[in-house]
């Protein structure tokens, strides 16, 4: 799963865009550009909200400069054995070991390679280590790259590392993680992989004129408020969501430059609206009706990121890896904060709730089967999925109704019917249920009927999807 979560971390998403403005315009004309047409709009309110709940708006404008950490630069008094554990805690929500342990290497021992349009960047070792490792690093540096985008050696980290979300992090929790990768991670000796960029494009300046376009200021410490239990869990939401989480890295679709459209909410509705990953599609979490999270309740979005599986979805693509190593360990507070706050996010669009239609349930008992795809479904998808769209509740998804199938965007639907997908086992649901591949017996067309017609079937209602797309997402062109 490693290798498919390689390509889906991604922060170049399927763009060519950067290097083609690179090449073309010089990296630093292209970005200048791209600063003063609105790009820049990661007008940032960083709200605060751990224990207190407080939410601090710090007004932060685009250029921050370079790096500069604050606190002690030295690394003694870390190794207090609650801060350790809190660290390791919170590097499981900000899902470290994702980009920084490798397929099959040691834990957070890096080099697991990132296709970016430019060339392949690999992570680096982050385990105490002093030669190869950030043994050797102070507080200060571990900021400047966790928040700031700076690496030791005073140059910009390719995005490909979370930073404009990671700048959220509170530095209390900077200083538990620091405690965590120095005191609780075993250093292993593992020298880093050189990255496959070339020259010209692997110079790293236009990255720091990125990082000014386009990364926010770092958090300041937390304003303590006094404030109601739902604000609490409402901001406590928000920080796990737009900083450590770093949902939007793929929830939010990305601009020219591959930036992420918006960082927060008040960035306005692209925030955490949806965007295509690699070739799957990372849904829309706001309250949506039909496409969104508007019709799962509280308890639906914790069971999802808890179990990776519940009475209206299951997760696949990229989503899979975040259950499987981050979302299942959060804490039950955590996660009913993280539904709290994807709840408040306003509808981007204006659907209404879907109504089932008992219609297509009819002709196919009847053994109708006219419509394009009916056949193709009932021959290959009807036996886990029912011929009433409703499947098996947490072993094989309902399609019905469905937010995933409903999505404006197809992506993720292509990629299931042609290469299939297998539930994340979880602590609390064990057991993992697979969905074959079909990539191999149906062709583009079958593919882009059926998945048509799943999205007109049962009361669903999105837009048919033509061989075309299906050809794209096989060729791995998309
Ligand atoms: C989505 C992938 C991703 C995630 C998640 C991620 N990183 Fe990184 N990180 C990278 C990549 C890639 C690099 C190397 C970037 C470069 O070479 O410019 C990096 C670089 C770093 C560096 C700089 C190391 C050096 O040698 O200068 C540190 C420190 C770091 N990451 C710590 C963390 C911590 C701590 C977390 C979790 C809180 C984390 N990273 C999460 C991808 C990631
Ligand atoms: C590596 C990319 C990635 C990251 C990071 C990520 N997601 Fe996802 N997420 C996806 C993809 C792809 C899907 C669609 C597949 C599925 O439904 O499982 C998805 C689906 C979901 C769904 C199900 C939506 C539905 O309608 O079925 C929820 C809820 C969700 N993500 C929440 C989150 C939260 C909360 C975070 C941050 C803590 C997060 N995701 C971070 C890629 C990601
Ligand atoms: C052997 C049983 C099986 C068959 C046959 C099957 N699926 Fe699936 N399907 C699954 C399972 C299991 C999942 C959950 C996969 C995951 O979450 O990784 C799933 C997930 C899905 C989803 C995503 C639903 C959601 O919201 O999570 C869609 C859409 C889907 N299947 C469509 C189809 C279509 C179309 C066909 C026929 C071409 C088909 N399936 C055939 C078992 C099956």
């Amino acid at each position: 799963m490693r290798r498919a979560l390689t390509k889906l971390r991604s922060w170049a998403v399927g763009a060519a865009a950067l290097a083609v403005a690179f090449t073309l315009f010089g990296g630093a004309g292209a970005l200048a550009v791209a600063a003063s047409s609105g790009g820049a709009s990661v007008g940032a309110s960083v709200g605060a909200g751990i224990s207190g709940g407080a939410s601090a708006s710090i007004g932060a404008g685009t250029g921050t400069g370079t790096g500069t950490g604050t606190g002690t630069s030295t690394s003694t008094g870390f190794d207090d054995a609650a801060l350790i554990k809190r660290g390791e805690y919170l590097a499981r929500v900000a899902d470290c070991a994702a980009c920084h342990t490798a397929e099959g290497g040691k834990p957070f021992a890096g080099g697991l390679p990132l296709q970016t349009p430019i060339g392949t960047v690999f992570s680096t070792n982050i385990t105490p280590d002093a030669q190869t490792g950030i043994g050797g690093d102070t507080y200060a540096d571990f900021d400047n790259a966790l928040r700031h985008g700076v690496s030791k050696g005073g140059y910009t980290l390719y995005p490909a590392m979370p930073y404009p979300s990671y700048a959220r992090i509170q530095p209390d929790d900077v200083k538990a993680l620091y405690a965590y990768f120095m005191h609780g991670v075993t250093a292993v000796h593992q020298p880093r992989t050189a990255n496959g960029i070339r020259w010209p494009l692997s110079m790293r300046w236009p990255l720091a004129l990125w990082r000014i376009a386009f990364a926010p200021g770092v958090a300041a410490g937390a304003n303590a408020q006094a404030a109601d239990d739902a604000t609490v869990s409402l901001e406590r939401g928000r920080y796990l969501v737009e900083g450590l989480g770093h949902c939007g890295a793929c929830h939010t679709s990305r601009g020219m430059l591959l930036q992420e459209r918006a960082l927060n909410d008040t960035g306005g509705p692209a925030f955490l609206q949806g965007g295509v990953v690699e070739q799957w599609f990372a849904n829309n979490l706001r309250d949506d009706r039909a496409d969104g999270l508007g019709d799962w309740s509280r308890e639906d979005i914790v069971a999802f990121l808890k179990a990776g599986r519940n009475a209206h979805s299951a997760a696949f693509g990229g989503m899979h890896d975040v259950v499987l190593d981050s979302t299942q360990y959060m804490s039950d507070t955590d996660l009913r904060s993280i539904a709290d706050y994807l709840q408040s996010l306003a509808p981007a669009g204006q659907r209404a709730s879907l109504v089932y239609d008992d219609t297509a349930a009819l002709a196919l008992h009847a053994g109708q089967t006219g419509a394009p795809g009916a056949r193709t479904f009932l021959d290959n998808c009807a036996a886990c999925h029912r011929s009433d769209g409703n499947g098996y509740d947490g072993v094989f998804p309902r399609l019905a109704l469905s937010a995933t199938v409903n999505a404006q965007d197809p992506t993720s639907l292509i990629s299931l019917v042609l290469h299939g997908a297998s539930m994340p086992g979880t602590q609390s649901a064990p057991t993992v249920f697979t969905m074959p591949a079909f990539g191999e017996r149906l062709n583009d067309q079958q593919v882009a009927d059926v998945v048509t017609f799943i999205r007109s079937a049962w009361g669903n209602q999105a837009p048919p999807v033509d061989a075309d797309a299906v050809r794209r997402i096989r060729n791995g062109s998309r």
